[in-house]
């Protein structure tokens, strides 16, 4: 605790979707919040813009040592949360050694800024559910064992174990989150569900008719980011660093989530979904179904937001953003 009892918490993706729900948690809990962001040509600070004047931000890259014990040092932080990585799993077979070096990696250069400034510090890890892959049990719990299906599931299993291995060789308080996907207004454009309530959004204005898929039939649990960065807080605060898995319990398809997006907007899916081989993957993750019992019975933590509230809460954002945008044109 600082000398006025505030705490201090360093993030890295804070620009993220994750990065940002957390920052604005931890805001409203009277942290002193630090972000750790990357040097780019052109600011990339939509999802922190209304709060950044409340935050500090520190420049620094996963994958320079130097900059992590820089940001740890500097900052002083009480809790450090490792939100950043090269997230999308499509681009980890396009870039994996990219995806290795900093998902995988970047993970030791930050639990090795932080033992090295101070050990004290309370370190959390973005692990994925994409660690069971090829699932070897439904649901997936703490000890299902992991069959990663992507160069990015490996390289969170690495980051996943790095973590458990810092924890049980230093005594750190380093925990691992196996987060299940979480989305919100604020996903990125590529990942499938912000991909599809963004096409409704447009199609229901005319601005596009057609939606390109690829696997209908993959199934995830989906949940709330919101929700999800208060089960990361919680670990934290918890008196023994340990793992947990993250999710709402329920699984549903790729078709299930274009159905419920369409039909909010009053549109017929059949009339504009086309699948498209473009985007079937090298190697799939049919299912996945989380049991996350542990973490709701430890830490006290459920989610708050269903499968169909999250997909209506996305449609509307999106149309409410499409139509804006459409209002403000020149015309
Ligand atoms: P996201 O929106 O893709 O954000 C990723 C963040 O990482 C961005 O802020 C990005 O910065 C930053 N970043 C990427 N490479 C970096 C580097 N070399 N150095 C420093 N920062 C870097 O991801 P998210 O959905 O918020 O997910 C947060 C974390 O949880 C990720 O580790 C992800 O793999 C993991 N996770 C996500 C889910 C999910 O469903 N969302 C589920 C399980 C685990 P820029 O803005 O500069 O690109
Ligand atoms: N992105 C995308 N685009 N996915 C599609 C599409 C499409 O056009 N069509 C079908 N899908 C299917 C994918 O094949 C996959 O089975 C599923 O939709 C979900 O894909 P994404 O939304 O890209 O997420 P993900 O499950 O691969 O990965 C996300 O969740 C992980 C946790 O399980 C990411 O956020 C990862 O960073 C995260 O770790």
């Amino acid at each position: 605790m600082g000398s006025n009892g505030q705490k201090r918490a360093l993030i890295t993706g804070i620009t993220g979707q994750d990065g940002s729900y957390l920052c604005e948690l931890l805001l409203e809990k009277g942290y002193e919040v630090h972000g750790v962001v990357r040097r780019s040509s052109s600011e990339n600070f939509e999802r922190i813009n209304s709060f950044k004047d409340r935050i500090n931000l520190v420049q620094g890259d996963l994958t320079d040592q130097g900059s992590m014990i820089e940001a740890v040092s500097q900052t002083k932080p009480h809790e450090v949360y490792n939100l950043a990585a090269q997230s999308f799993v499509p681009t980890s077979w396009n870039q994996p050694i990219l995806t290795g070096q900093v998902t995988a990696l970047g993970v030791t250069k930050l639990l090795e800024a932080v033992r090295l400034v101070d050990k004290s510090i309370r370190f959390y890890q973005a692990s994925s559910s994409e660690m069971f892959g090829h699932v070897r049990e439904t649901p997936q719990r703490e000890t299902t064992p992991f069959y990663p299906r992507s160069p990015y599931g490996v390289a969170k299993v690495y980051g996943h174990w790095i973590t458990v291995n810092y924890r049980e060789s230093y005594d750190m308080f380093a925990c691992s989150g196996i987060l299940f996907n979480h989305e919100s207004p604020r996903r990125g454009l590529e990942f499938v569900t912000r991909k599809v309530t963004n096409a409704v959004a447009r199609i229901k204005c005319g601005l596009q008719d057609e939606l390109r898929l690829g696997n209908l039939e993959a199934k995830r649990d989906w949940g709330f980011a919101g929700d999800y960065v208060r089960a990361m807080w919680l670990m934290l605060q918890h008196d023994k660093p340990s793992d947990y898995v993250v999710s709402t319990d329920e699984t549903h398809s790729v078709r299930e989530l274009v159905e419920i997006a369409f039909e909010h907007a009053g549109l017929d899916w059949h009339d504009h979904v086309v699948e498209d081989p473009k985007f079937f993957r090298p190697a799939e993750v049919h299912l996945l179904l989380g049991d996350s019992s542990r973490a709701r019975a430890d830490l006290g933590w459920e989610p708050q937001v269903t499968f169909r509230g999250l997909v209506e809460m996305m449609v509307d954002a999106d149309l409410a953003r499409v139509k804006a945008e459409l209002a403000n044109q020149p015309v």
